[in-house]
């Protein structure tokens, strides 16, 4: 048994906040965060719109696209660091509001959110235990974000990315591979959580950004060589690269690793900054939707994060 991609969407909050106007929030430029990033601006989820109406709202737009209803799903996983709350997690919030029945669960893997949920549940539909999932990536990362810090107010915003897998007896999903490696912790964090909870302290994302940098690009490049030598394939061979969109630069040395022009990545990293675990099927969606990214493309997806986590899947669209 397989599984396969059959559809996707997308859900951007209606706020937008360009980087002309954080110009009059904290000390940067458009200059600065366009050349250092690509960011030229993010959407921002309004006052009680949480990760799980984001979600619920690209889910609608995957199953739309599918011709689905709701109760043709029967599992849904999320990868999400922004949860509206511990429990009941935003698959099961989900699964209540949309009328889906089967396993729902979220799982944190930060930036790699996605591509950890889809390996996850890839595997509950080889094992015939599901038919048809919803997998999604969500985030309201501007509430974990300190306003006050340039450093890296400037690079995250909020958004979902959802798709319809569906066991299948040909190939779609063909290669997995999903990495940590918990001693980094210190470069990319959240200050507290919910069992460990100081009143003194807000609890903002911190980054020490530059050196994030250097091991993110280090660490993709060995997954990419890996992924190339595990599925016997050469350099420049992928159709479409669609990473997590964080950095142009650090898309720039993966795709150069992967000996793809930059035609051949899709970059969205430009409308939205980093929101983590939605980026890539964010990204998917809208190359799926304008039409560059056809059935039988062979398109890598790949992420880095906190934790760190990374991961990278291949697929037969
Ligand atoms: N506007 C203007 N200047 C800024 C700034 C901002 N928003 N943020 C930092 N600076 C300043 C710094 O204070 C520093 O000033 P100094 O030289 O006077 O000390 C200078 O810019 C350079 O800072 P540095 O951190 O070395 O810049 P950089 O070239 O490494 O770029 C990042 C910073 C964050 C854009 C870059 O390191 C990066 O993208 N890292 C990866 C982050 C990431 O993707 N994380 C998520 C992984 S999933």
């Amino acid at each position: 048994m397989y599984t396969r991609i059959i559809s996707t969407g997308t859900y951007l909050p209606e706020k937008v906040l360009t980087n002309d106007e954080l110009e009059k929030i904290v000390n940067t430029s458009d200059d600065w965060i366009r050349s250092r990033t690509g960011i030229e601006s993010r959407h921002i989820a309004a006052d009680g719109e949480f990760t799980s109406h984001l979600a619920e709202k690209a889910a609608y737009k995957a199953l739309e696209a599918a011709g689905l209803v709701p109760a043709d799903i029967d599992l849904i996983v999320v990868g999400t660091c922004t949860p509206d709350r511990m429990f009941p997690n935003v698959a099961c919030l989900l699964q209540e509001r949309m009328g889906i029945t089967g396993p729902a669960f979220s799982l944190e893997a930060a930036c790699s959110g996605f591509v950890y949920a889809l390996t996850v549940a890839d595997q509950f539909l080889c094992s015939g235990k599901s038919k048809r999932a919803l997998v999604i990536g969500a985030e309201t990362m501007s509430r974990l974000i300190d306003w006050t810090d340039r450093e890296t107010c400037v690079l995250f915003g909020d958004g979902a990315g959802a798709v319809i897998l569906e066991a299948s007896d040909k190939p779609g999903l063909l290669y997995s591979d999903l990495g940590a490696d918990g001693q980094h912790r210190k470069l990319l964090y959240t200050e507290t959580g919910l069992s460990n909870m100081e009143s003194s302290v807000e609890g903002h994302l911190k980054m020490k950004g530059n050196e994030v940098f250097k091991v993110a690009v280090r660490t993709l490049e060995s997954m990419v060589d890996k992924v190339l030598l595990e599925n016997n394939l050469n350099k420049g061979q992928i159709d479409w690269l669609v990473p997590h969109q964080a950095n142009l630069r650090i898309i720039s040395a993966t795709a150069k690793r992967l000996g793809l022009p930059m035609d051949r990545v899709v970059v969205t990293v430009n409308k939205h900054g980093n929101t983590s675990a939605a980026s890539i099927p964010m990204a998917l969606d809208t190359a799926v939707r304008d039409g560059r990214i056809k059935r039988g493309n062979l398109i890598l997806l790949e992420a880095f994060g906190g934790g760190f986590t990374w991961g990278a899947c291949l697929l037969r669209y």
